[in-house]
């Protein structure tokens, strides 16, 4: 492992390369990281590299988001595999029908969604900012909320505009089981439960913190609260372990055992570091985006980061 983390180093520097990472990566993925953030952050920071190569350990929208903020950058994703269940339930073909069948209404797009899907959207959000891109528009503006109905149906809960909400849903937060949360509960009654948004409506009911991932490390580092049960997937604990040591974390637990009993998103787990090594060696897998979807796609981001600065 050694090796490989001294390999990855010297093909960085060779190449004039960044590694930015979502939360969600391997932990060994996360140690090699120059940046670590949620969906706003990485926008946000792969939108000022000046760097030659972007390598982004996170899922496909992620990176493809990061060319389309960047595009003279070369962006790799370590495994083109790396997709979403959230970005798979929004099709582009779908989205056109019910754009042509209402077309009065805005379309604001969860930023887990493809090119394609952001080329027709009016504006992009990410869980950190959802309610205030929403509330940018007038109160009685028609707005379709996609591909989230877990972040849409807590978002109708915060904002008064009236959402229509697309059925989609993260497998990753649909997996808690709210019975084996509630046991952890009443044997730490002192906990804190923190959710992200993406989870069900029941779970975040009981939580007393929802947040993007960046929020709930912040939330745990800042609290003066020592216990807190996280309903998210397990990435995100190496973080939080790292800035508030001294309190104890425990992941939601989900329906079915699984090796770690915690939630894991499958999708972010195929990136892994040697990957990364040659992902660096060869300079692909890249993303490549056609220019005329990355045109449109570009400007319902660039409106999500002016109106959240
Ligand atoms: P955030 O990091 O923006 O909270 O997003 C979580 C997520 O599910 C990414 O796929
Ligand atoms: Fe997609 Fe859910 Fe995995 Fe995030 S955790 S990448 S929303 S499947």
């Amino acid at each position: 492992m050694g090796n490989v983390f001294e390999e990855i180093i010297e093909l960085k520097r060779d190449k004039n390369a960044i590694i930015l990472s979502h939360f969600y990566q391997d932990e060994k993925i996360q140690m090699i990281a120059d940046f670590i953030g949620d969906s706003l952050e990485l926008s946000r920071k792969a939108a000022v590299i000046d760097k030659d190569i972007i390598v982004f350990c996170g899922v496909h929208f992620m990176a493809e988001t990061a060319k389309l903020l960047n595009p003279t950058k070369k962006v790799l994703l370590p495994d083109l595999n790396a997709g979403c269940s959230l970005a798979d339930n929004c099709s582009a073909t779908e989205l056109l029908a019910f754009k042509l069948k209402n077309p009065q209404y805005k379309i604001v797009t969860y930023i887990n969604c493809s090119a394609e899907v952001k080329a027709l959207s009016d504006v992009v959000c990410t869980s950190s900012n959802a309610k205030q891109i929403i509330e940018s528009f007038p109160i009685n503006q028609q707005i379709l909320f996609a591909p989230d109905r877990n972040l849409g149906a807590y978002l109708q809960t915060q904002v008064s505009h009236d959402l229509e909400i697309w059925d989609g849903a993260c497998i990753v937060h649909e997996a808690f089981s709210i019975q084996k949360i509630i046991d952890i509960r009443l044997k730490f009654p002192e906990a804190l439960i923190l959710a992200h948004p993406e989870s069900e409506s029941s779970i975040l009911k009981l939580a007393q913190f929802i947040g993007s991932t960046s929020q709930m490390i912040r939330f745990v580092t800042e609290h003066p609260k020592e216990t807190f049960i996280v309903a998210t997937e397990a990435g995100i604990l190496l973080k939080m372990k790292e800035l508030a040591p001294h309190a104890t974390i425990i992941p939601a637990p989900v329906y079915e055992d699984n090796t770690c009993a915690c939630s894991e998103c499958a999708y972010m787990k195929v990136n892994t570091l040697e990957k990364v090594r040659d992902c660096l060696l060869n300079e692909s897998p890249e993303i490549v985006i056609d220019s005329n979807i990355a045109e449109l796609a570009r400007k319902p981001i660039d409106k999500m980061l002016t109106l959240s600065i």
